[in-house]
């Protein structure tokens, strides 16, 4: 969990109902960014040497692996946090999935919902690469779930990040039981999902609260 004191005061402004839509999209933005750094404190870094302009030389770090990111961004809601990461890993390789809960196949008693993914544009993956899937809000994790089983057709990345704004316990199981590699990025985990797959107490619809919606 990103615990770091920002991003914890970013998502109260996101859960806050009277924070409108260009504040909501900058808040996402910025916790993109702030996810992006936690990201780079678990990438392995090379000691390297420079000289500076006084001619002596200084020890310094490359971070590894930056050229080998891919970003997945899941249409709409992602498309803030992603700005934001971009803004850490500007060289990434990029694609995008949208997907649709079908709100008809819920089932009563049950949590999950059918997914239909309708685009997929995602770049081969490489074996060196770390795949970066950003959907701000796992809620019940089936649309993760589904995104992940149409990405891997592209190859197998050494690392698997999801990045969330907001989790639940029952969408990182989820995620966890079918693919146990995956690292879960999120700012907080809350209690519940409500009978619309909604967490709860949560933000909202993302995407509307970002896009404008009904
Ligand atoms: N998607 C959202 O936008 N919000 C939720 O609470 C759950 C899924």
């Amino acid at each position: 969990m990103v615990d770091h004191p920002l991003a914890q005061a970013i998502l109260t402004t996101l859960r806050d109902k009277n924070t409108k839509q260009i504040e909501f999209r900058k808040g996402l933005v910025r916790l993109g960014r702030l996810m992006g750094y936690e990201i780079v404190k678990s990438m392995d870094i090379d000691t390297v040497e420079v000289e500076t302009p006084l001619g002596v030389k200084a020890k310094g770090v490359r971070i590894k692996d930056l050229d080998h990111i891919v970003i997945i961004q899941v249409l709409r809601a992602a498309m803030p946090l992603v700005e934001g990461l971009v803004k850490i890993f500007a060289n990434a390789r990029m694609g995008v999935v949208s997907a649709r809960r079908v709100e008809e196949s819920h089932r009563p008693g049950s949590l999950d919902f059918d997914i239909e993914i309708t685009y997929v544009k995602v770049p081969r993956i490489f074996e060196d690469d770390i795949l970066i899937v950003a959907d701000p809000m796992l809620a019940t994790g089936s649309t993760i779930t589904a995104v992940l089983r149409h990405v891997f057709k592209y190859g197998n990345p050494k690392r698997t990040l999801i990045v969330s704004v907001i989790a639940t316990r029952y969408g990182i199981d989820r995620v966890l039981k079918e693919y146990p590699f995956a690292e879960i990025y999120t700012v907080a985990i809350d209690p519940e999902i409500n009978e619309k797959g909604y967490i709860v107490p949560g933000l909202g619809d993302a995407g509307d609260r970002a896009f404008g919606g009904p």
